[in-house]
């Protein structure tokens, strides 16, 4: 893996905590420095309460005071990539706006889009 924000989201995917669906999902976030911040799904009994993997790497970020960023990876086992899901879309349109997005399955499969493509018509802080 040439790129090592793949490699990173690849990594963080052996980390996922999904015992209930056992999909295992790694995300991998760039800042602006180029400093890396991982995450991966965090399950819970009360299925509502589940965490995606780029949720976990945004608050991750977010938390440490990290406010521009780069790009996204996420690493999930599905020949048809994986893609963020609804919710993490829109997490991920108010912290880093209009990101680049590197889809990876651990054969090394890769595809790359913007969020913008994903998340056309976003509703954010300009409608308040
Ligand atoms: N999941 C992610 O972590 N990211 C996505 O973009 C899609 C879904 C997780 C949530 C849950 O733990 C499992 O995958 C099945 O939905």
């Amino acid at each position: 893996m040439d790129d090592p924000l793949l490699s990173a989201a690849l990594a963080a995917r052996r980390h996922a905590f999904a015992p209930f669906s056992k999909f295992q999902v790694g995300a991998a976030l760039q800042d602006s420095d180029g400093r890396i911040h991982t995450g991966c799904n965090v399950e819970n009994a009360t299925y509502g309460l589940t965490l995606c993997a780029e949720r976990v790497a945004v608050f991750k970020a977010i938390s440490e005071g990290v406010r521009q960023f780069r790009r996204i990876a996420v690493a999930a086992d599905t020949e048809d990539l994986t893609p963020p899901c609804g919710a993490c879309r829109q997490i991920l349109w108010e912290f880093c706006g209009d990101l680049e997005i590197l889809l990876v399955n651990p054969r090394g499969k890769t595809e790359t889009c913007r969020l913008r493509e994903l998340f056309p018509k976003p509703f954010d802080v300009r409608y308040l």
